[in-house]
């Protein structure tokens, strides 16, 4: 190993012949990666890389959803690399650690966890050192983008980060290979949220369990309140309008109700519900394992 490199990081020989040291992916990553599509066993070298990160985003383009999927997303793409917004945001970066904390006291994952729409892995501020963690997302230059102030806050983003370009719909894992699957603040920014359950569910174990939160329309209730409602018209035609600030990036807005009828239609069981304090009864995270 030479000095520098941590030691789990892999060298590989791509198919060019030429000797990089991958980066973003340890030997146990890239001994489960498979074809998104076919879900065959795959090697590194069987994935185009931009970066030095490898790309296995398969997009729906023809499909009813994509271009609200790409328009929303392009938007917070852009929404993300505003680094003059974020580089002044220490404290609310520490805020946010803090008001996260009692949900990953109440969910202790551990083993081996895949989280889906991970971004650069700040949840790994809530693991102990022995998971191993991969995260997946289609922002592949998310970490090029990451602000000073949130490196600051998160100890997590100081350590390298196993990471894949992919979306939810196509996971590039082989079935069956984690013990856990995270999914937070993300499923109300896919296209096709069935698929990204379906997919959830074959690369967990037969023991894993599934961890979603989400913040859900009308709250714990199901009912917004009328200020809600109106605050939510106002922004929807500015938006609609091309007031950027105001556009939605999302692309859909279920309820509680809704989420438990996508996790179970998708062959999950329903294990335990939690409300972020933080967020009042509008933010829910709920643990399921395959039923
Ligand atoms: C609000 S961020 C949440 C990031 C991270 N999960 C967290 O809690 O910090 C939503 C994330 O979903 C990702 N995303 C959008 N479409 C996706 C898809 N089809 N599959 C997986 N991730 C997606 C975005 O790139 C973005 O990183």
């Amino acid at each position: 190993m030479q000095p520098g490199i941590p030691e789990n990081a892999a060298t590989i020989t791509f198919s060019g012949a030429t000797e990089l040291t991958n980066e973003h992916l340890d030997e146990w990553a890239i001994s489960i990666l498979a074809d998104p599509v076919k879900k065959t066993p795959c090697a590194v070298d069987n994935f185009k890389l931009e970066n030095g990160v490898i790309d296995a985003r398969v997009y729906l383009k023809n499909t009813y959803g994509y271009s609200d999927w790409k328009c929303g997303q392009d938007f917070y793409e852009s929404w993300e690399r505003n680094e003059t917004f974020y580089q002044s945001r220490l404290e609310a970066y520490k805020k946010e650690i803090e008001n996260d904390m009692p949900v990953y006291d109440r969910f202790k994952m551990a083993g081996d966890i895949l989280d889906v729409g991970g971004l650069t892995g700040t949840v790994r501020e809530f693991l102990s050192k022995d998971c191993r963690y991969v995260s997946i997302d289609p922002f592949i230059d998310a970490f090029l983008k990451t602000a000073k102030t949130k490196i600051e806050a998160y100890q997590c983003l100081k350590q390298r980060c196993n990471f894949v370009g992919a979306v939810a719909e196509f996971i590039p894992f082989r079935a069956e290979s984690f013990d856990w699957v995270h999914m937070r603040s993300m499923l109300d920014h896919v296209q096709v949220p069935d698929l990204a359950l379906r997919e959830a569910y074959r690369v967990l174990k037969p023991d894993g369990s599934l961890l979603i939160g989400l913040s859900v329309e009308g709250g714990k209730s199901g009912r917004k309140a009328p200020i809600r409602l109106a605050k939510d018209i106002v922004k929807e035609t500015l938006g609609f309008v091309g007031m950027k600030k105001y556009k939605d990036s999302h692309t859909w807005h279920p309820t509680y109700v809704n989420l438990l009828k996508l996790i179970t239609d998708n062959g999950f069981e329903v294990k335990d519900t939690y409300w972020q304090p933080y967020w009042k009864d509008q933010v829910v995270y709920v643990l399921a394992s395959k039923g």
